[in-house]
Order: C-alpha cells, then sequence, then structure tokens
C-alpha cells in the first residue's frame, strides 16, 4: 500500500494531514525518513510517527527446503506428507510455497510468506532459470537440443515454451534450463519425444542455488544476498 493512503487510514488523520507527516519529516519507515508518500509500505514495514509506533512490521521469511521424492508441495493433503510436514518452525501455516514440484521430483524449494517476493520468484514469464537435472527412461535423442532450443509447441496453452538449454551429460542424463515454469513442463518437453523422465531434481531458481549441505528434507534460512536476488 502507498505510504500516503497508510497514513491517511490511520484514525484521526486524513490525507491532507498525511500529506503535512510526510513533508514534515515525522515519519519513518525502517528506520529512514521518509518524505515521498508514493512509497511503498507492506505488512513487514515498520512506520514510526515521531516515537510513536504505528506498525510493527511482520517478520518476513524465506527458506529453502531440499525437496525429496514422495513429499506433496502443498500446505495440506489428505494422503502424501506435506513439505510443511518436514519444517519445524513456528508459525509454519503462514509459509507459502514460491513455485511447486511434483511428488516426485526432488530438489530445491522455497517457502515464504511474502506475497510479493513469491510472485516475482515464479512469474511463469520471469525469465529466471530454472535448473534441472534430469534422467530418462530412454537414451536422449540429440535432436531434443536444438528442438527444446526453439521452443515446443503446448496445445492445451496454446503457446510455444520458451527457448530451453539442454545439455546432454550421458545417454539418459541431462541437464535442462528453462526461463519459465509451465505445468509439468520437462515431463511434457521429453514426453513430446516419447521418452519418460524417470527422475527430475532441480538445483536452482535464478541465482539461487540448493546448498549441497542440505540433505533431502533438510533447510535453511536465505541469505540476504538470495533474497535480494528477487
Ligand atoms: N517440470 C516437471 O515436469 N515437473 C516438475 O516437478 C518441475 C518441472
Amino acid at each position: 500500500m502507498r505510504l500516503d493512503r497508510f497514513l491517511a487510514n490511520l484514525p484521526h488523520c486524513n490525507r491532507q494531514e498525511a500529506r503535512q507527516l510526510l513533508a514534515s519529516g515525522r515519519v519513518q519507515v525502517d528506520g529512514q525518513t521518509q518524505r515521498d508518500g508514493l512509497s511503498e509500505v507492506s505488512q513487514f514495514s515498520r512506520v514510526q510517527l515521531d516515537d510513536e509506533l504505528l506498525q510493527a512490521g511482520k517478520a518476513a521469511r524465506y527458506l529453502m527446503l531440499h525437496k525429496p521424492v514422495g513429499v506433496v508441495s502443498a500446505t495440506e493433503h489428505p494422503e502424501h506428507r506435506t513439505v510443511l510436514d518436514l519444517l519445524d518452525e513456528p508459525d509454519k501455516h503462514q509459509l507459502h510455497l514460491a513455485g511447486r514440484l511434483d511428488l516426485n521430483t526432488s530438489g530445491l524449494l522455497l517457502l515464504t510468506n511474502d506475497g510479493q517476493w513469491s510472485r516475482r520468484a515464479t512469474a511463469p514469464t520471469g525469465q529466471q532459470p530454472k535448473v534441472y537435472l534430469v534422467h530418462t527412461q530412454d537414451e536422449i535423442d540429440p535432436a531434443c537440443v536444438e528442438v527444446f532450443a526453439r521452443g515446443l509447441y503446448f496445445q492445451y496453452e496454446n503457446l510455444t515454451t520458451r527457448p530451453a538449454i539442454l545439455e546432454l551429460l550421458a545417454p539418459r542424463h541431462a541437464r535442462l534450463t528453462l526461463f519459465e515454469g509451465r505445468y509439468h513442463q520437462v515431463k511434457r518437453m521429453f514426453g513430446h519425444f516419447q521418452n519418460k523422465v524417470i527422475g527430475l531434481h532441480r538445483v536452482s531458481m535464478g541465482t539461487i542455488q540448493l546448498d549441497e549441505r542440505l540433505c533431502p528434507g533438510q533447510y535453511r534460512e536465505l541469505s540476504a544476498l538470495e533474497i535480494a536476488s528477487f
């Protein structure tokens, strides 16, 4: 929300008074004097008027989890363990997933209580690379490299996938870099070549790499640098 609107919503403060408070330098956001009424304040911002605390600001939380196979990317599920079951955190139900992985996919999963951040991290055409290691049932047709680089037509969504980078590591093993996140995208891309994905592991999203020290099921807080990368 805009800071001028935040102030004007306070009891006993109208829009003109809000402007005056800002102009007189009496409003602080996250410890800094803020005079620009158009600047944004969120639920995580600490807002003060002189020495009076108007909003304490909720603690923003950002976690990376090494998702194991067999755990659902959801916060609730009638049958399977969910990724939230793996967290030993207070108020973990306030967290949501920034992107999902299939039940039988492992690797990097991000969780946060910051909706704006997760929208940036998961925008389907956000152009942030997502890197996967793929194992396939059959040998990978080298033609995949060029076809994936050109883009594949997905009839259901009526779109052509963005150019993707496929690096062959072994006859049935590859690294695939996508610049978007469509439903079951990796499996559908290999499915186009009648090749089944039998192992899928996400190693990075944007510049955030899955921490190699995390065993499947373990998690850690993101660093300030990792948070700022989205
Ligand atoms: N593509 C898939 O097919 N599955 C995932 O879990 C992620 C990307």
